[in-house]
C-alpha cells in the first residue's frame, strides 16, 4: 500500500519504517525541515535500537521516503497516519493544535478516497473532531461534490516502548483499530495482516480509550509497586522479593513491578494528565489517577531525601549522577526523573556531575549548571556520592575498585536497584537502594 505518516518523531518514524519493512511504500513527513534533511542524509534525529539499519534498508529498496510537504504525501498515499506530537497544556489537557493543523492540511489535498488514521495518543472523541475538521476543509469545487464522502477516519493507537519500539511494532500483543466503516476495517486489517497478531476491532471512541486506559493502567501498576516500596522501607521488607512473589500470579504479572524513582517519558506523565482532565470534562473525578501521579512525584522526592539524609549538608557537595534518559535504551529526556531530581539537589546547593551513554547531548536542553562527563569514572572523580538514575547496562559492569578510589567517599544511591546490595557492601561501599534487604543483614 501507499502510506504517509505525518509527524516523524519517535512514534511516526518507527511506524513509517516498519510499514516500509512490511513491503509498503511509505513517505514520512515532518514540519521540522532540519529533521527531514538529517534523515535524507541518513543522520538519525533520535536513538532507537535497530532504527538506522531499517531506514537504510528501506530507503535503498525505494520503499521509504522523507519529505516536508503534506500535499505530496496526501496525493501519493491512500492511508495517512497522523503521528504529530500531542504535548500537555499547562492544565494537563492534551494540546491537539498540531492534530487539527494537520487535519486541515490533509483535507485541502484530498482528491480521492483516503483513510486518515490517528496514530498519536489522543483523548476520546478526537476522531470525531478530525472528521469534522476534514469535512469543513475539503476542496469543494474542483470536481469534489459536497455529498461525496471521500475519506474515513480511524483510530490505531501505538503501544511502542522506546528502546524496544521496533520489536513492539513487529511483535505486538495486539493491534487496536477503531473504525466506522467496513472499508476502513478492511484496509487496516490488510495492512497489519503480515504481523499475524490479534486485531481488536472497535469503534473509534473505544480505540482511543483503550490507549489512554492502557497507559494509565501501566502507570498505576508502577505507582502501586512504588507505594509498596515505601512500606517495605518502613517495615524492613524487600521490595524485589515482594514484586517477585506478586508477579508470579498470572493475574498480576511481573512486568511493570520494578520499584524505582518513578515513571517518566513522553507518554505516561502526559497521558495520565490528559486522562484525568478528559475524565473531569466527562463529569468523572478520576481520583485514583490523581493519586498515581502524586505517588510518582513522591518517589522522586523520597530519593532526594535519601541522599540528603546520608550526605547531611548538600551545599557545595559534589553529586555524581549516572543516567539521565527517562529509561535505558533511549536518548529521550522528556519528563525524565533525572531533571526534577537534579533540580532539587541543585536547589540545596549541590554541585552536579552527569553522564548518560546516549542522552548527554539531548540532556543539555533540559539541564543547567551541570558538568557533563565523558564516562562514569569522570563522574566518580572527587564526588561525594554516586546516584544511579537510569538503568543502563553499562553501569552494571563498572570497575568498582577504580570507582571507589576516585570518589571522596564510597557512597552509592541506586535509584533503579541495578546492583546487588551484598556485593556493594562487601566492596566497602555505603550502598542505599529502593528498599531491598541485603542477605546478611
Ligand atoms: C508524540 C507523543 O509523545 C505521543 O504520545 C503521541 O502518540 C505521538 O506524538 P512522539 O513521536 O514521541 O509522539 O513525538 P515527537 O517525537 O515530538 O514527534 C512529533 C513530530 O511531529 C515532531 O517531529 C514534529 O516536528 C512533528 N510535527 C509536529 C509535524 O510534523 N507537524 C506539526 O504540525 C507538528
Ligand atoms: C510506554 C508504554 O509502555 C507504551 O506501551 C506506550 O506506547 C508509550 O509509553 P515508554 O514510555 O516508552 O512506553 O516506556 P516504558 O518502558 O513503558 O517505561 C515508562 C516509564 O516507566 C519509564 O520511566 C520507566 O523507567 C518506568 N518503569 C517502567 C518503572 O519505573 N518500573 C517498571 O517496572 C517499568
Amino acid at each position: 500500500m501507499d502510506i504517509s505518516v505525518i509527524g516523524s518523531g519517535y512514534v511516526g518514524l518507527v511506524t513509517g519504517v516498519c510499514f516500509a519493512e512490511l513491503g509498503n511504500k511509505v513517505i514520512c513527513v515532518d514540519s521540522n525541515k532540519e529533521k527531514i534533511a538529517k534523515l535524507k542524509r541518513m543522520v538519525m534525529p533520535i536513538f532507537e535500537p535497530g532504527l538506522e539499519e531499517l531506514i537504510r534498508i528501506n530507503v535503498k529498496a525505494k520503499r521509504l521516503f522523507f519529505g516536508t510537504e503534506i500535499k505530496q504525501a496526501v496525493r501519493n498515499s491512500g492511508v495517512i497516519f497522523i503521528a504529530v506530537g500531542t504535548p500537555s497544556k499547562d492544565n494537563g489537557e492534551a494540546d491537539l493544535t498540531y492534530v487539527e493543523d494537520v487535519a486541515k492540511e490533509i483535507a485541502k489535498y484530498i482528491d480521492c478516497y483516503k483513510l486518515i488514521v490517528e496514530k498519536s495518543t489522543v483523548p476520546v472523541e478526537t476522531g470525531k473532531w478530525i472528521e469534522y475538521t476534514v469535512k469543513a476543509n475539503l476542496p469543494f469545487g474542483r470536481g469534489v461534490k459536497k455529498n461525496f464522502v471521500k475519506f474515513d477516519v480511524a483510530s490505531n493507537p501505538e503501544f511502542l516502548r522506546e528502546g524496544q519500539a521496533i520489536e513492539d511494532f513487529m511483535h505486538p500483543d495486539r493491534i487496536v483499530i477503531g473504525v466506522e466503516s467496513k472499508k476502513a476495517q478492511e484496509i487496516l486489517t490488510f495492512l497489519y495482516k503480515p504481523l499475524k497478531a490479534p486485531i481488536v476491532v472497535t469503534d473509534i471512541k473505544s480505540a482511543e480509550l483503550i490507549k489512554h486506559a492502557s497507559n494509565s493502567f501501566l502507570a498505576t501498576k508502577i505507582s502501586f509497586i512504588n507505594a509498596i516500596s515505601q512500606i517495605c522501607c518502613r517495615v524492613g521488607a524487600d521490595i524485589s522479593k515482594v514484586a517477585d512473589g506478586m508477579g508470579l500470579d498470572k493475574r498480576i504479572g511481573r512486568s511493570f513491578l520494578d520499584a524505582g524513582i518513578g515513571y517518566g517519558g513522553s507518554c505516561f506523565p502526559k497521558d495520565v494528565d490528559a486522562f484525568i482532565r478528559l475524565s473531569e470534562k466527562a463529569g468523572y473525578n478520576f481520583s485514583l489517577l490523581k493519586e498515581v501521579k502524586n505517588i510518582n512525584e513522591e518517589q522522586k522526592n523520597s530519593f532526594v531525601s535519601l541522599i540528603e539524609h546520608h550526605l547531611w549538608i548538600l551545599k557545595d557537595k559534589t553529586i555524581g549522577i549516572l543516567g539521565l534518559a527517562f529509561k535505558s535504551g533511549t536518548d529521550d529526556m522528556r519528563n525524565a526523573p533525572s531533571i526534577d531530581i537534579i533540580k532539587k539537589l541543585q536547589l540545596e546547593g549541590a554541585k552536579i556531575k552527569v553522564f548518560d551513554p546516549r542522552a548527554n547531548l539531548k540532556a543539555k536542553e533540559f539541564l543547567k549548571d551541570v558538568e557533563f562527563c565523558k564516562d562514569p569514572y569522570e563522574v566518580a572523580k572527587d564526588s561525594d556520592c554516586l546516584a544511579i538514575i537510569t538503568e543502563w547496562n553499562e553501569f552494571k559492569e563498572l570497575d568498582f575498585i577504580r570507582i571507589k578510589k576516585l570518589m571522596k567517599q564510597p557512597l552509592v544511591f541506586d535509584g533503579r536497584n541495578i546492583y546487588n546490595p551484598d556485593k556493594m557492601r562487601k566492596m566497602g561501599f555505603k550502598y542505599f537502594c529502593v528498599c531491598r534487604i541485603p542477605k546478611n543483614d
